[in-house]
């Protein structure tokens, strides 16, 4: 998509269309209004006869609208005025690319971006207007051997903003919002694609290939050799009934100052989770090859930090394994010994993301890093916690698990705390090694935080439990990106702290 910023007057533009908002009930945005006075109440006349409420999502496309350069008008319901919020916001944009794509018009401007979104700048409303589109019309066919063209995609957006000083701004904020976007589709595209395909080796290869096109982007892969002189003997307990070779994949973006410590991202990449002796049951099995959501979104932050050049440090690891039943496979009862030297017992197969993690996150202090962040799609008990709408969030320092609450608020990509007390520890007591790798029924989503706790003493740390969010099932069932926004977010608020 070709995305611009312009300021003017939307009955000026010499265009193919112009989208503007209309509110619940039947009240007209600033732009709507600006084309009725020039059109002396051809728009306001429609909506007295009920063509617009104004409802969210509502759209209604008119042509030939008079004294006006551009060839129709598109009104999108934006709901009510009073809560115009960051979810109504995407919504509307998304719209206006939903429904323009495939129709007449291929060149649209959109007056969506000059509407009040409570606190939010106009810099803001563009980089999010951007990602709206791009992820309205996201399709992921690279598997289909026939795929459904669109005769008249929509190919170019411009945004409005409201004079000529938000210019430079709202460019940087294209420019952002673009980058953001690609970073979710390489995310939703690496978890869309099957176990088969994305396995870790595929992985490695996709890591290298990021090095090859950005600048002081640095790749390393750790092959099962490796990890066994550094004694990662947890992670490989997971890879061993596995005939793909498990890859610990480090990616480094030295865009700040060589003395700042890096943020470093950690993200769970089980390209497919069988459960392993602990076999799942059959029922939707098919979705454990999204158990690797959480890496591809460090892939995807990766990539955008790459693309923007964010002048910041930044590490992604991701351990990436296969979880498989097979006759060398680790059995229930079996003991490992972790690279923190820790011992485990493996209760059950099925909790492999703490395995690979535990061991990913005692290798992630070898960058001194400022943070680190572990995203993963861990627990089904975080969906019974949580629901699809919210990330869980758990970690050992108030400050990062405040900046993250923040970061998920000002993106729309929300997350919330659940407790980590000292009370749920015990859960974890093993009679025959240091830690159990289950904690039993309650508090299923706590105790694998807990578990990973156990790992994380030596440094600033928060953990992202995304199983509810990372996928969408039933008839649209495919990858959402999540949580690329939010921990985009919170990179640009760092960024921004700093400065
Ligand atoms: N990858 C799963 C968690 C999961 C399940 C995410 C369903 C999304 C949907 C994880 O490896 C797992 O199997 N967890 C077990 C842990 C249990 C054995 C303690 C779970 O949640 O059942
Ligand atoms: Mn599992
Ligand atoms: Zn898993």
């Amino acid at each position: 998509m070709d995305f611009s910023i312009k300021s003017g007057s939307p009955e000026k533009q010499r265009i193919s269309c112009v989208a503007v908002g209309v509110f619940d009930s039947r009240k007209l945005s600033v732009s709507a209004q600006l084309l009725d006075d020039a059109s002396d109440g051809f728009i306001a006349n429609l909506i007295r006869r009920g063509e617009c409420e104004g409802q969210l999502g509502q759209t209604l496309l008119l042509h030939n609208v008079p004294n006006t350069l551009c060839d129709r008008v598109l009104l999108i319901g934006c709901g009510r005025e009073k809560h115009f919020d960051i979810k109504a916001f995407k919504k509307a944009n998304s719209m206006v690319a939903t429904f323009l794509d495939n129709r007449g018009a291929t060149e649209v401007f959109s007056c969506l971006t000059e509407l009040n979104v409570k606190n939010r700048s106009a810099a803001w409303k563009v980089n999010h207007a951007v990602q709206a589109t791009d992820g309205a019309l996201y399709c992921f066919d690279q598997l289909k051997s026939k795929k459904e063209n669109t005769r008249r995609p929509l190919r170019k957006i411009i945004f409005s903003v409201p004079s000529r000083r938000e210019l430079p701004e709202g460019e940087q904020a294209v420019r952002e919002g673009m980058a953001i976007s690609s970073g979710i589709k390489l995310a939703r595209d690496l978890s869309n694609l099957p176990g088969n395909i994305c396995t870790p080796g595929y992985l490695a290869e996709q890591a290298k290939s990021l090095a090859k096109t950005h600048r002081n982007f640095k790749v390393g892969i750790l092959e099962e050799s490796d990890m066994e002189e550094l004694e990662m003997g947890s992670l490989l307990s997971v890879s061993k009934g596995s005939r793909q070779p498990a890859k610990l994949i480090t990616m480094e973006h030295w865009g700040g100052d060589k003395s700042q410590e890096p943020v470093v991202l950690v993200g769970k990449g089980v390209t497919f989770d069988s459960g392993g002796i602990s076999l799942k049951p059959g029922g939707a099995m098919d979705e454990m090859k999204f158990d690797m959501c959480g890496a591809a979104s460090v892939f995807g932050v990766m990539s955008a930090c790459a693309d923007l050049q964010l002048p910041y440090n930044v590490v992604g690891i991701v351990p990436a394994t296969e979880n498989m039943p097979d006759g060398l496979a680790t059995k229930p009862g079996d003991i490992v010994t972790s690279m923190s030297g820790q011992t485990i017992e493996v209760l059950n197969t099925d909790a492999e993301g703490r395995l690979i993690l535990c061991d990913a996150l005692t290798y992630a202090q070898t960058y001194d890093p400022d943070v680190v962040i572990d995203i993963a799609t861990l627990t089904g008990a975080c969906i019974i916690a949580l629901g699809n709408h919210t990330a869980g969030l758990l970690g050992n320092h108030s400050p990062l698990i405040n900046d993250l609450l923040n970061a998920g608020k000002n993106s729309g990509d929300r997350c919330w705390e659940l407790p980590l007390f000292d009370e749920y520890q015990q859960q974890l007591d093993s009679n025959f090694a240091d830690i159990a790798n289950i904690g039993g029924r309650e508090a299923g989503t706590i105790t694998a935080a807990c578990f990973l706790s156990r790992f994380t003493k030596k440094y600033r740390w928060a953990h992202l439990d995304i199983a509810g969010v990372a996928w969408k099932s039933g008839k649209n069932k495919g990858a959402t990106g999540r949580p690329v926004p939010l921990l985009m977010q919170y990179l640009f608020d760092r960024i921004g702290e700093e400065k």
